[in-house]
């Protein structure tokens, strides 16, 4: 089955995937396999032409998938020791965390435990050959080796990490741990001396340097009556727990616990009950900005102006049509941590809307009288009570773009601003990419950072972990 990587997928896909799994906190290769089984189940056709029919004894001759509820899956190495019986376990607890697992016996193993055992709890093939002509007409070794997410051995002989320091190959266990390009999870199991004798100890020191990763051993009685020390394998549980941990590491949330406002889109003002003015704001660039925050671990609410956007998920939306309604909101969802003003807000009205349809009439034009709208972004900056910490403004300019930058930023009071230039050109309003410098303060000055061109989803991600970084380094300097 031909692999995918994830680094070579467009620019896009990759931010969506990014977005997707930190929101279900998984990882993206995870995701990738969410996705894909779910757009299986969801199909009507059937998944392929029915297989040629194989002799009931006659297993498949290459590595399956099986288990469409798996999330991950895991080649499960069983080495030859007394721990063996407690293997048979792990399959039931990895299992039982949605990872499939396909076991390989080493010849020693098939001594404690049997093929048709782990066949049965795994529901799966068993592999035990190197030069078993079914599985090895197309490299089976190699796919045992990578079509998986982890490589378990348990328990890891004294032998097999041996074989594995010493980069030995002659049996299928030693050739999978030599092939793979995965992490290897070891679980040691041996007598007490077997553990601490010299030559263990620098293959356990070589193994490590190498970059695998040990669960056990643990101290305790052991098999051998009257034996006790360190060599007992971790319990099955353990075991699954730091596969678990490996699978699926925890998503950092670097913005839990902070509440963020952002604000997004145009807004309409209107000129009677069916006219307005507007602007070309899409209201893609605060939406990113919002869903990254709330992949984060914020607790985001988003004041939108009319958009034609879908709500981001797990963001507390309010949808308002103009300036003075969405300072209303604003206002309202006060206090916050981190406020993002990001819409391209009215600068103007018309002075007094018309309560009907405006009519053309003889005398010409209406006069439209256009008075300021409030400015929300300084409203905010200069609060005294409600002021939030950090006040992020966006400037929108067509020239002199880090001029009128610096100056709004002073002007306004805000503590950064992210400027960027929607001249025709372009095609920033309205479009997915945006090229973005960040103007913050340092040492008293206005520091440009200039960010190359990127999607308005790669924006929103960068400044949420600039944000991030800034909270969890230095204090900010801000106006306040
Ligand atoms: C009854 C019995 C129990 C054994 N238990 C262990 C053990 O717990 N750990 C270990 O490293 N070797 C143990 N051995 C030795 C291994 O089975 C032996 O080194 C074998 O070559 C390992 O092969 P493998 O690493 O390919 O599985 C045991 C041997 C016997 C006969």
């Amino acid at each position: 089955m031909a692999s995918l990587t994830i680094r070579k997928l467009d620019e896009g896909v990759k931010t969506y995937l990014r977005l997707r799994s930190a929101k279900n906190r998984r990882s993206v290769e995870e995701e990738v396999r969410v996705i894909l089984r779910e757009l299986i189940e969801g199909r009507e056709e059937p998944l392929a032409a029915p297989a040629p029919q194989q002799p009931a004894s006659s297993p498949p001759a290459t590595p399956q998938r099986a288990g469409a509820l798996a999330e991950a899956s895991v080649t499960l190495i069983i080495g030859g020791g007394i721990a063996a019986y407690k293997s048979l376990d792990l399959i039931r607890r990895l299992k039982e965390r949605r990872i499939e697992v396909r076991c390989v016996l080493t010849k020693a193993a098939q001594h404690f435990v049997t093929p048709l055992t782990a066949s049965a709890l795994s529901h799966e093939r068993v592999y035990t050959d190197l030069f078993d002509p079914q599985s090895e007409f197309d490299a089976g070794h190699i796919r045992l080796a990578r079509d998986c997410d982890l490589i378990v051995v348990a328990p890891a002989t004294a032998d097999l990490m041996a074989k594995m320091a010493g980069g030995h190959a002659d049996d299928l266990a030693s050739a999978i741990l030599l092939a793979t390009n995965r992490k290897i999870l070891l679980a040691p199991a041996m007598n007490p001396l077997m553990w601490s004798n010299a030559a263990t100890r620098r293959n356990v020191a070589q193994l490590q340097r190498d970059g695998v990763i040990l669960v056990g051993p643990n101290a305790g009685e052991m098999a051998e009556a009257g034996e006790a020390g360190t060599g007992r394998m971790a319990e099955a549980i353990e075991i699954a727990a730091a596969a678990d941990r490996l699978l699926r590491p925890p998503v950092p949330r670097p913005l839990a616990g902070k509440r963020v406002l952002i604000t997004a889109g145009p807004t309409h003002e209107p000129i009677d009950p069916v006219r307005y003015i507007a602007n070309r704001s899409s209201g893609k660039q605060g939406f990113a900005i919002a869903a990254a925050a709330q992949a984060a671990g914020a607790e985001v609410v988003l004041v939108s102006g009319p958009v034609d956007l879908d709500d981001p998920a797990g963001v507390a939306v309010k949808h308002v049509e103009s300036a003075r309604q969405m300072l209303e909101q604003v206002e309202a969802s006060l206090p916050v941590d981190i406020a993002i003003f990001a819409a391209a807000v009215a600068d103007w009205r018309v002075a007094s809307e018309g309560a009907q349809k405006l009519k053309k009439t003889a005398a010409g034009m209406p006069p439209l009288q256009l008075v300021e709208n409030p400015d929300i972004l300084a409203t905010i900056s200069k609060l005294k009570d409600k002021r939030p910490p950090l006040v992020i403004g966006f400037a929108a300019e067509t020239e002199h773009l880090l001029d009128n930058a610096s100056a709004k930023l002073t002007r306004k009071g805000c503590d950064w601003i992210v400027a960027n230039d929607v001249s025709p050109a372009t095609g920033v309003m309205g479009g997915d990419r945006n090229t973005v410098h960040l103007l913050t303060r340092k040492d008293g000055a206005i520091d440009v950072d200039s960010w190359p061109v990127m999607t308005k989803d790669q924006v929103a991600i960068e400044l949420v972990a600039h944000i991030a970084r800034s909270l969890a380094g230095k204090p900010l300097e801000t106006t306040s």
